[in-house]
């Protein structure tokens, strides 16, 4: 029986990768340590919180108290827990760099005393930094340019140097742009699709040409699953879908989706130091026997229904403390 620390789990990809371990495994006992802040949500996991494989604790991955016990009954630690969305680090980045950061130190230094099987850091292709064309690959360097990119950066090497100096067998999943079920609706998909079933405005940030790798989040969770189970220490996998997209062809096919009208299209003001396009080579991970399985067109129809079938769900998230988040954040142009 395998037993598995996963931190951040009642976020997006944490939820859906805790749901697909526990769809796939009987053999396996789950852990989901997540303080819930904001974007943690334990609506996500309403449907496995009475199995007997999985197990919820209310915790800071910062605090080495809580850490320490968890980590030492654990065979592998995954770490999801993070502050995620480039915005709010743009506005406020104090939370990114203490969780980001010294979290992971936290983790890493507890996986460090007690000895795991495997340490996989979830990292981002965000760390590389924008490309005009080309794809990066995993000895690029890294140019991560927001508070966000640059702080996940810090954590993917500093657990990176806990293989070098300590052997602790570290492996890193950098993926691109998850989209799917139960994503926060701050981000792209999310927020534009849930505005338009509201028939408000959809916020194009400059000209909307900025483009992202857009990868299916389940495909995702069987990317993390290849590499915890086959990837080497010490390595770093992309996982992207080649699915290249820019902003306005992802607005229009979720408004041609909802049957909604393109004047809901607005274009605002710009993100600050907005990346202009994320693309990977993925032909490591391949290697490893994963490809997505969801094509870019299947994704967004089963992305889009579940949003307009699941309206209770994110109702609820928007509103109170996300409403203030959001009038402040668009204020100028909405
Ligand atoms: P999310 O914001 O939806 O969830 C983050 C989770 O971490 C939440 O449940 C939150 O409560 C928890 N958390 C935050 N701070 C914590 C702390 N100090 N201690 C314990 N728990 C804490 O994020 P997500 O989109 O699911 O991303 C998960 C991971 O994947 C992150 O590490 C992110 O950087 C990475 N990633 C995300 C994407 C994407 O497209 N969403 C792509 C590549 C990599
Ligand atoms: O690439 C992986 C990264 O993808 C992850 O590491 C991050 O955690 C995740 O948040 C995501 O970052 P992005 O900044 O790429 O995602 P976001 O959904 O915030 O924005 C996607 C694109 O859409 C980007 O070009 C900005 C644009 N955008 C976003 C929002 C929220 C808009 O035009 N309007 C908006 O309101």
């Amino acid at each position: 029986m395998r037993k598995l620390l996963v931190t951040g789990g009642a976020g997006f990809i944490g939820s859906n990768f805790i749901r697909y371990m526990l769809s796939r495994h009987s053999d396996i006992r789950i852990t989901n340590l997540d303080k819930l802040t904001y974007a943690g949500n334990p609506d996500n996991l309403r449907d496995i919180e009475q199995d007997d494989r999985y197990r919820f604790v209310k915790g800071d991955i910062c605090d080495a108290d809580t850490v320490d016990p968890l980590v030492r009954d654990a065979d592998v630690v995954l770490n999801f827990a993070a502050e995620s969305h480039v915005d709010r680090s743009i506005g406020k980045p104090d939370d990114f760099i203490r969780t980001d950061v010294f979290g992971t130190f936290v983790l890493l230094e507890a996986a460090r005393k007690h000895g795991v099987e495997r340490f996989v850091q979830i990292s981002t292709d965000e760390v590389y930094g924008s490309i005009e064309s080309g794809l990066f690959k995993e000895t690029d360097p890294l140019m991560p340019s927001s508070p966000y990119s640059a702080s996940k950066a810090g954590a993917d090497r500093l657990a990176f140097s806990y293989y070098v100096t300590y052997k602790l067998p570290v492996v890193i999943p950098r993926s691109s742009n998850n989209y799917g079920p139960y994503q926060f609706p701050e981000k792209l998909i999310s927020l534009f699709t849930t505005n338009a079933l509201d028939d408000k405005p959809l916020p194009i940030y400059g000209t909307g040409e900025n483009v992202r790798d857009w990868l299916f989040v389940t495909d995702n969770c069987e990317g993390v699953e290849a590499v915890m189970e086959r990837g080497t220490d010490g390595e770093v996998y992309n996982l992207g879908a080649g699915n290249e997209k820019n902003n306005l062809e992802i607005t229009r096919t979720i408004l041609r989706e909802l049957g909604k009208p393109e004047s809901l299209m607005t274009f605002v003001r710009d993100r600050q130091g907005h990346d202009l396009r994320y693309a990977l080579d993925t032909t490591k991970i391949r290697s490893l026997g994963w490809e997505p399985r969801h094509s870019f067109e299947d994704g967004m129809k089963e992305t889009v229904s579940w949003y307009r079938d699941n309206r209770r769900w994110w109702e609820k998230l928007k509103s109170g403390e996300y409403l203030e988040y959001y009038k402040s954040h668009y204020k100028r142009e909405l």
